[in-house]
């Protein structure tokens, strides 16, 4: 489903971000990638997305290459990948529903899409979605009277109502307590399964990675430092994944 190969990022800066990144992932698979702060998570994800275009290396996403699209392709694209962001972007004076309805607008074509009109088919599926996050009884609530956990998961019932090929969620529980970001992970993961799509996950909660995903990723300074099964994951590859050894910080540290 997801093919990631060399993938490299320098930005303008000259920070190089990525350095040669290869990842691939199946259908249905949830992947928590973990990280230094700045390790280049929210860079790959990014990429995958086409907001970040790399500065070599290929993505191939359901068979289409990602990177060699063009704008009008990245934007058709993005129809069938969803992201879940920190902090949920929702529209705040909008309820629930209608937030959730605006995953169909890739599927709602011709003057409905012009006047914001959703058939009863895309309200189904939205209502269905809500359901799924356990949140139909706040189906009409605006989006600015939910709490933190309520927002993240009808961002994730946005999310799937793309009917996408693969989920993105860059650090979908940093703004929620310990307990909240709990019960979120477990219904971003749940969801997940239920419905076989591929999610990417970048967290740092590493108990939660261990406890939620199938697999994890761990990214230092732009390598892929550790990919295989939770149980996999010891103290020793922890600590190759974590170790401060950036020398430009040492060395500002040590002056
Ligand atoms: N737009 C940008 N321009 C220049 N450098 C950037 C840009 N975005 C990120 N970087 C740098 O690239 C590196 C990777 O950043 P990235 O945001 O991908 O890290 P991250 O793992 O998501 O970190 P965090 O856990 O703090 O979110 C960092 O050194 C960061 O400063
Ligand atoms: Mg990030």
């Amino acid at each position: 489903m997801l093919q990631i190969e060399n993938l490299r990022v320098v930005y303008h800066t000259g920070n190089e971000a990525l350095k040669s990144v290869s990842i691939s992932a199946d259908k249905g698979e949830v992947i928590a990638i973990i990280g230094r702060s700045g390790a280049g998570k929210s860079t790959l994800l990014r990429c995958i997305n086409g907001l970040q275009k790399p500065t070599s290396g290929k993505i191939v996403l359901d068979g289409e290459e990602i990177t060699a699209m063009n704008q009008r392709q990245l934007r058709d694209a993005r129809r069938y990948i969803g992201f879940i962001w920190q902090e949920y972007n929702l529209v705040e004076r909008l309820p629930a529903i209608t937030n959730v309805l605006t995953g169909r607008l890739g599927y709602n074509r011709g003057w409905h899409s012009l006047i914001g009109y959703f058939d009863s088919s895309h309200r189904e599926i939205a209502l269905q979605n809500l359901e799924r996050v356990g949140l139909m009884h706040r189906a009409k609530f605006r989006a600015d009277k939910l709490s933190g956990g309520e927002k993240q998961r009808v961002a994730i019932a946005r999310a799937i109502s793309q009917e996408p090929k693969i989920v993105l969620a860059d650090e979908p529980v940093a703004s929620l307590d310990p307990e909240l970001s709990q019960q979120v992970m477990a219904d971003l993961a749940r969801v997940a399964r239920e419905i076989g799509v591929l999610t990417l996950i970048n967290i740092h909660q590493v108990e939660l990675a261990r406890r939620f995903a199938d697999r994890i990723i761990g990214i230092a300074q732009g390598r892929v430092e550790f990919d295989g099964a939770p149980h996999e994951l010891n103290d020793s590859i922890l600590d190759r994944i974590y170790r401060f050894d950036q020398p430009h910080i040492s060395q500002t540290l040590s002056a």
